[in-house]
């Protein structure tokens, strides 16, 4: 019979293996420390979400929308789609679950994957994992100050390399008004120049032209308007109050007035990390202030303030972590004359009786240890007593009992020690062992 073609995972996803899960541990356990002390709760949403979600929240005219959703449709013929990013959500939720209600800010914290069909490459991918915070219900100058430095400090804590934090404001919607206005006329006047992409979003999107790399754009948007010329006095002190606060904190940034977010939620305060180590894939994680998002998703007007950091792109940009060395305490051995018996048998129904009693006094000494709270593993691969003290080795044994049926050899990998000692006796001999380190 020929073999069947292989199926591989879809282009853009990837597996989650061995070491790349326990760092992806560490990065999480980091991330709650982080956020928990600073009183942020987890939050998880669902993976689908109503498309009209996205849609209202993130913006009819932003990539994200027009390109890269992957939406479905349910047995009802309702639009679904796999949740591109967080904030819609989360302010769904707030909306849904009356939050206004608590106390607020209500500070919520996730770490989930996204999706996004978007071209793969190093940092990019079509199913991604995002860790974020957001804070609902104060405009406080402080809460994007704390967003920020929190972000700040787990990348640091990450040890993600060469980083820089951009910092600008895109005032509230009113003051965008006029600014909006004065731009679309410069880009009109520009219009020959300009990238058809650019030239086609005029009207709807203007401000993304910052974002193009286009170099005739480029040339044109150099002497653009600027956004933080127009900001009304309010947004204006809002800004240099964010500013002050992250100067006490020590949080260097650039204020950077070309500074557009991929979408169309942010008022006021936005933000990006950036890392030189990642190349073209360069952001790390951003945010902002979204205070209308709330209302325009069917709630009462609420302030809103937050970021998210993609976890690949976090390891990726992060010093090799330390390998996190988690030992057991014990590896229960078959000793060679058992262990030789059981490898001969195929079939486990013909073992003779010593070789299942091995196993099985193995089997009791792995659950009585489990059940004392050590940490303990059993040999399962066939493996000869040489292999077995050298896998025991590699997963960092503290002990190892070579069992043969009553009596086992209780090997200390630590002090190289070795007692013969009756069966039944070794979990109190490894707790005994164990207290005396
Ligand atoms: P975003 O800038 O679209 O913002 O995504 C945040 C981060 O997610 C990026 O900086 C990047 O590290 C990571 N990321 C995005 N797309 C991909 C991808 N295709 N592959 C790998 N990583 C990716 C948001 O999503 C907003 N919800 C952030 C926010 C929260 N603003 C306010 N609150």
């Amino acid at each position: 019979m020929s073999r069947a073609e292989k199926i591989k995972a879809p282009r853009g996803t990837f597996d989650v293996l061995g070491e790349q899960a326990g760092v992806r541990a560490t990065l999480e356990a980091r991330a709650r420390a982080i956020l928990e002390g600073a009183g942020y709760e987890r939050i998880e949403t669902p993976v689908l979400e109503a498309t009209e979600l996205f849609a209202r929240g993130v913006g009819a005219s932003t990539d994200i929308v027009q390109k890269e959703m992957f939406s479905l449709q349910d047995g009802g013929g309702r639009s679904l789609t796999l949740r591109p990013e967080g904030t819609a959500p989360v302010c769904r939720a707030y909306v849904e679950h009356g939050m206004h209600k608590r106390k607020q800010p209500v500070k919520l914290w996730y770490l989930s994957s996204f999706f996004r069909h978007e071209r793969a490459q190093a940092g990019r991918y079509r199913q991604f994992w995002q860790v974020g915070a957001e804070a609902l219900g104060s405009e406080d100058p402080a809460v994007d100050a704390e967003s920020i430095v929190l972000l700040a400090v787990l990348l640091g804590e990450m040890g993600v390399r060469e980083r820089r934090l951009r910092l600008s404001s895109l005032g509230s919607s009113e003051s965008r008004g006029e600014y909006r206005e004065r731009l679309q006329a410069h880009l009109r006047e520009h219009e020959a120049s300009l990238a058809e992409e650019v030239r086609s979003r005029i009207e709807l999107n203007p401000l993304r032209a910052f974002d193009s790399e286009h170099e005739g754009t480029r040339q044109i948007m150099a002497s653009a308007p600027r956004l933080l010329d127009f900001l009304s006095a309010e947004d204006a002190e809002h800004f240099a109050q964010v500013r002050d606060l992250l100067d006490v904190a020590q949080v260097s940034y650039e204020v950077d007035p070309t500074l557009v977010r991929g979408l169309d939620y942010y008022t006021r305060t936005v933000f990006e990390f950036t890392s030189d180590a990642l190349g073209a894939q360069s952001g790390v994680g951003g945010g902002g202030r979204y205070d209308g998002l709330v209302e325009r998703l069917g709630g009462v007007p609420t302030a809103g303030m937050g970021w998210a950091a993609g976890v690949e792109r976090i390891l990726l940009a992060g010093e090799e972590p330390p390998l996190v060395a988690s030992p057991i305490d014990l590896f229960v051995a078959l000793g060679e004359e058992s262990r030789e018996a059981r490898a001969e048998g195929d079939d486990f129904d013909e073992l003779d009786g010593s070789r299942v009693e091995s196993r099985r006094a193995a089997f009791e000494i792995l659950a009585e240890a489990r059940s004392a709270g050590l940490t303990a593993q059993m040999e399962l691969g066939g493996r000869s007593l040489k292999g077995q003290l050298g896998y025991a080795n590699s997963l960092g044994a503290r002990y190892v009992a070579i069992v043969e049926r009553d009596e086992t050899a209780l090997k200390d990998m630590q002090g190289g020690g070795q007692e013969r000692i009756a069966t039944d006796t070794v979990i109190h001999a490894v707790l005994r062992g164990l207290r005396t380190l």
